[in-house]
């Protein structure tokens, strides 16, 4: 399975930054045997693709319908006319500041998917939940509930982000990682069959060039999503080269 390295720019990122971004898809050819593709704010999405028509670039949430009153929102046809081939999905900080439940975001997944764009859907638990012993209970309860019941992995990829390990320098210990994605697996495989065995499932959450080759190194880590570590293609090469 070729590894898929994605980045996440959150609320990061205007007009100054298109060059850093040409920058990261000058990796893209460099390195065929990675996935690479980046999620940027919407509105830098249309700019990017123009001027890079050939990177794969993403939005970082959608709407699940395609039109209406919805002040704000951005609906998967949209990213696709900017040029977006992706979007990410769930991510936590979308569950926590905007109250994004699983349902809501199966809804948009399948919107996505009906569009035409690819979904990186996250799940991932708090240190509360972790330390309770609710780890795996929290994050395949997530899992159950956002993804839909069509999925495949041509379209689809999971993201295992700790919550307590996004922007914070801290990651979990590699057997709690590879405990985590080979039960992502296991649920992945029971509900869609050979499918599930090639839904490509990228861990999120301070990944960066030191820690990059012993993640990307354990079973069922099939990728990474990354925050911080992707504003620069300076930061962003090491994880990539790691994949490669
Ligand atoms: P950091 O890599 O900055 O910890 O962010 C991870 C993340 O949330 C990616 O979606």
């Amino acid at each position: 399975m070729q590894k898929y390295i994605v980045g996440n720019w959150k609320m990061n990122g205007t007009s100054s930054d298109l060059q850093e971004i040409s920058a990261i898809a000058a990796l893209a050819t460099q390195y065929p045997l990675v996935d690479i593709a980046i999620c940027l704010p919407a509105t830098l999405i249309a700019r990017a693709t123009a001027s890079m028509p050939d990177f794969a670039i993403g939005g970082q949430d959608c709407h699940h319908e395609v039109s209406g009153a919805h002040t704000g929102c951005v609906s998967p046809p949209m990213l696709v006319d900017a040029g977006a081939t992706l979007t990410i999905i769930g991510h936590s900080e979308r569950r926590s500041d905007q109250y994004e439940t699983n349902a809501n975001i199966c809804a948009k997944a399948s919107a996505a998917h009906a569009a035409g764009l690819k979904s990186i859907v996250c799940v991932g638990e708090t240190l509360a939940e972790r330390d309770a012993g609710q780890a795996l209970e929290i994050v395949l309860g997530q899992l159950e509930g956002s993804l839909p019941d069509d999925a495949t992995a041509d379209w689809l990829s999971v993201a295992y982000e700790p919550v307590w390990a996004i922007g914070t320098g801290r990651i979990p210990d590699e057997s709690d990682v590879a405990e985590m994605h080979f039960a992502i697996r296991k649920q992945l495989i029971s509900r869609f069959g050979s499918n599930g065995e090639m839904i490509r499932i990228l861990y999120g959450g301070s990944m960066n060039g030191e820690n990059a080759s012993m993640l990307l190194a354990i079973p069922n880590v099939d990728g990474g999503l990354i925050g911080g570590a992707s504003l620069t293609a300076v930061k962003f090469e090491p994880i990539i080269k790691a994949a490669a």
